[in-house]
C-alpha cells in the first residue's frame, strides 16, 4: 500500500469511495474537485496497485494555528488493513509540518468505527452539531487534538548496555545529558555481565533522574514527553529504562515514545550539528555495535548495509586489551600503549577484505581473526622467549581495526554516490580512527562529521533527540504495549 498525494487525476477513482461509503450525504464530483484544487488543502490517496482504495483531506488556513481533517473514507473492500490510521498519520504530519497546533474533525455521532480510530491519534469530543448530516438526522461530534510543540520538552532515557544515561532536550537544543556507568564494575571481568549491569541501572536510575532535571532547571511537570531506548541491547538492561519510562508516564500522564538505540546515535548529531543531512552514511562503533548504515531519512528510511559478524569493534580492542595485559575498557589503554609504536610494524589481517569476502560481505566487519593473530603473536614470543614490543602491536592492532573501518565506510559513500559520513559509538574516541577518518574524507571529498564525544558514547540526549525528532513529524506515542527488544531491527526507528 502506498499513500501519495491526490490529484485532479484521481477524481474518479475518489468518487467512486465516495459515493460508495456516504450513499445520501456523499459530496458532489463538483465539491470533491474544488476541495482537491484549493489553495488551502492537502489530500492523499491510498493505493494497492494502480487503484484506489482511500482518501483523506486536510484543510488549514495560511498562518492559522489550526487544522482540519475534511474527510477520510476507505474503500469497503480495503477496511481492516490500516489504512484509514495510515492515511491519518500522513495528515497530522502535515498538520505539524504546515505549523498547526490543533486539529479539529466533524464525525457523524453513529460513526463508532471513525471515533475509534480518531481517538488513537489523541481526538477526544468537545462538542455537538446538531442534526448536522442530513437528510439522515444525524448529529456531528466535534472532536479536537492538540499537537505537541514545534519544540517539545523531551526527557530520553538510555540503559541499553551499561551506561544509565537520562538526556532532556527541548526540540534541537541539548539541556542535560547524565551518564552515570558501571564500567568499573565490569573491569574486573574484562566485559560488560548483563546482571551487573541491570542492577545498577536500577541505583544510579533515580539520582541520574534528579540530576538531569536539576542541570536542565526542569520539573518533571514541565515535560511534554518521555522517549526511551527499547532496543537493540542488552534484554534486562532494557528493561529498567523501559520499566522507569513507563512508571514515569503512568505516573505523569506523559506520553511515551520507543525508539531504537541505533538510530539514536546518529540523531546524536542533531544536538552537535544541527539537522542530519541526508542521504548519509553512518558508521556506529562501540562496545555492542559496530553497524554500517544508509540513512536516506532519519525516521523513516535507515537501512543497515552490513555488521560485525562476531566481535564489535570496541569489544575487539577490549579483548585484545586483555590479552596483551591491559585493563578495561581496552580502547583507551591500548590508545594510551600505542604511542610511539609502529603501525605498520606487524601486518595483522583485515578481516572480510579478501576479495571473496567482498562479494559476501561487502558492508560487514569480523575483528575475531584479528584479535586470534595478536594473540598468536603474544604466544609465540612467549614461547621463543622474547619481549613483545607493545607499543608496536598495539599500533599494528590499531591501523587494522582502523583501516577496515574507514575503507569500508568510504566504500559505501562511494558506491552509493554519498558524500557524507557520520560516526558514532564509544570507539570514535580513537585518536587513529579520528585521523585517519579526517585524512581520507578530505581526500575523497566527503564531508565528516563526528559529534563531541559525550555524546558518541551511550546517553539519554540522543534518545530524547530522536523523540523529538518523532513528536515534530507528527509520530504517534508508542503506547503502553511496546517490550524491550534485544535485537530490534535498525528499520524499526520508533516501536
Ligand atoms: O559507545 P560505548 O560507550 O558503549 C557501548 O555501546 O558499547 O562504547 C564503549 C566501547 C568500549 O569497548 C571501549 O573499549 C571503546 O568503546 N573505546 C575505545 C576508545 N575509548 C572507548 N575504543 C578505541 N579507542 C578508544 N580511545
Ligand atoms: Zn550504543
Amino acid at each position: 500500500m502506498l499513500i501519495r498525494e491526490a490529484t485532479e487525476a484521481d477524481l474518479a477513482g475518489i468518487m467512486l469511495i465516495e459515493r460508495s461509503c456516504f450513499l445520501n450525504d456523499a459530496w458532489s464530483e463538483e465539491v470533491m474537485l474544488s476541495e482537491l484544487r484549493a489553495p488551502h488543502t492537502f489530500y492523499v490517496v491510498a493505493l494497492a496497485g494502480d487503484e484506489i482504495v482511500g482518501y483523506a483531506g486536510l484543510s488549514k488556513l495560511g498562518q492559522s494555528k489550526q487544522a482540519d481533517i475534511q474527510t477520510i473514507a476507505t474503500a469497503l473492500s480495503s477496511r481492516g488493513k490500516g489504512i484509514g490510521r495510515a492515511m491519518m498519520q500522513v495528515l497530522t504530519s502535515k498538520a505539524a509540518d504546515l505549523g498547526a497546533e490543533e486539529i479539529f474533525l466533524e464525525v457523524r455521532a453513529d460513526n463508532k468505527v471513525a471515533q475509534k480510530l480518531y481517538e488513537v491519534f489523541g481526538f477526544r469530543k468537545i462538542g455537538v452539531r446538531k442534526k448536522y448530516y442530513q437528510p439522515d438526522n444525524i448529529d456531528a461530534f466535534v472532536m479536537q487534538t492538540t499537537l505537541l510543540r514545534k519544540d517539545p520538552l523531551v526527557l530520553g532515557i538510555e540503559s541499553s548496555c551499561d551506561e544509565t544515561g537520562i538526556g532532556i532536550v527541548r526540540g534541537n537544543q541539548l539541556l542535560a545529558n547524565v551518564i552515570s556507568s558501571s564500567m568499573d564494575k565490569h573491569a574486573i571481568f574484562g566485559g560488560v555481565v548483563p546482571e551487573v549491569a541491570a542492577r545498577a541501572h536500577l541505583e544510579a536510575l533515580n539520582p541520574v533522574l534528579n540530576e538531569a532535571l536539576e542541570k536542565a532547571n526542569v520539573s518533571l511537570d514541565e515535560i511534554d514527553a518521555i522517549a526511551v531506548t527499547n532496543g537493540p541491547g542488552l534484554a534486562g538492561a532494557l528493561m529498567v529504562g523501559i520499566g522507569a519510562a513507563k512508571a514515569l508516564s503512568v505516573a505523569t500522564g506523559k506520553p511515551i515514545y520507543a525508539v531504537n538505540h541505533l538510530v539514536g546515535h546518529v540523531a546524536a548529531d542533531i544536538l552537535a550539528n544541527g539537522k542530519v543531512e541526508t542521504p548519509t552514511i553512518a558508521l556506529l562503533v562501540s562496545g555492542g555495535h559496530t553497524s554500517l548504515l544508509l540513512v536516506r531519512d532519519l525516521l523513516s528510511d535507515v537501512t543497515l548495509l552490513g555488521e560485525t559478524i562476531d566481535d564489535a569493534a570496541g569489544e575487539a580492542f577490549d579483548k585484545v586489551a586483555r590479552v596483551l595485559g591491559l585493563s578495561y575498557p581496552g580502547g583507551p589503554e591500548i590508545d594510551k600503549a600505542a604511542m610511539g609504536g609502529n603501525p605498520n610494524a606487524i601486518r595483522f589481517p583485515r578481516g572480510l577484505t579478501l576479495p571473496k569476502d567482498m562479494l559476501a560481505h561487502r558492508y560487514d566487519f569480523s575483528f575475531s581473526g584479528l584479535k586470534t593473530a595478536v594473540a598468536r603473536h603474544v604466544e609465540l614470543a612467549e614461547i621463543n622467549k622474547e619481549q613483545i614490543n607493545l607499543a608496536d602491536v598495539a599500533a599494528s592492532f590499531r591501523e587494522a581495526v582502523v583501516d577496515v573501518l574507514v575503507a569500508k565506510a568510504l566504500a559505501a559513500c562511494q558506491e552509493f554516490g554519498i558524500n557524507r559520513l557520520l560516526l558514532g559509538g564509544g570507539v570514535v574516541a580513537n585518536a587513529r580512527l579520528r585521523e585517519v577518518a579526517t585524512s581520507r574524507c578530505q581526500e575523497a571529498g566527503i564531508d565528516l562529521r563526528i559529534p563531541p564525544f559525550s555524546l558518541c558514547t551511550d546517553n539519554g540526549a540522543m534518545i530524547a533527540v530522536l523523540g523529538a525528532q518523532l513528536i515534530s513529524s507528527g509520530a504517534l506515542p508508542s503506547g503502553l504495549d511496546f517490550s524491550a527488544e534485544s535485537t530490534l531491527d535498525v528499520r524499526i526507528v520508533q516501536s
